[in-house]
């Protein structure tokens, strides 16, 4: 990485996430003020989602772990982002961006034309990035959920 005093750029490579990569994103996650973590980011459930998305979820390794993710999903219509996390020294250098782009650059090559990111309401600084590279906030849309155990 290049530390040039406020134009610092990452160079760091960016390669496909894999189901080994779950305990290294979750040391990340957790690390991570404004990643929210659910009942999904269980490790089997984390697992099974990269697996079902292979080719779609990126990371970026650091000397210590991981320093930035995507995971990135398909449902064969849409793409959706989840996790976009980088590690705080290396936020501001362009890092989230070039993941971001990576991951749409894999789904537009399935096909998919159009992706959304989830990002919880709370997290003004997530919002304020996701404005910030472009992308529109729904005003007419709401999120419905329902649990499957109950
Ligand atoms: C959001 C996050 C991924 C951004 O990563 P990053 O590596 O700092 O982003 P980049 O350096 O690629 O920034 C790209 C552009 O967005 C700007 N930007 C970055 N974070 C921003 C923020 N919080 N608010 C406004 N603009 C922001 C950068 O200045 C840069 O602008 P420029 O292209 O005009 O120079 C990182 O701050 C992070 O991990 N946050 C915690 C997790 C999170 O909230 N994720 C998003 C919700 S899922």
């Amino acid at each position: 990485m290049h530390d040039e005093p406020g134009n610092r750029r990452s160079s760091h490579a960016l390669r496909p996430l894999t189901v080994d990569d779950v305990d290294a994103c979750l040391t990340l996650w957790r690390d991570t003020p404004g990643m929210g973590l659910s009942s999904a980011d269980e490790p089997d459930e984390l697992a099974r989602f990269v697996d079902r998305n292979a080719g779609l979820c990126w990371c970026a390794d650091g000397p210590d772990g991981l320093v930035a993710t995507v995971l990135c999903g398909s449902d064969g219509r849409r793409g959706y982002l989840y996790h976009v996390a980088v590690t705080t020294p290396l936020r501001r250098t362009g890092l989230g961006s070039a993941i971001v782009r990576t991951a749409l650059e894999s789904l537009a090559a399935s096909g998919v034309r159009k992706c959304h990111a989830m990002v919880f309401a709370d997290n003004e600084s997530g919002r304020s990035f996701w404005e910030h590279v472009g992308w529109v906030p729904r005003s007419d849309l709401v999120v419905f959920s329902r649990d499957l155990d109950s």
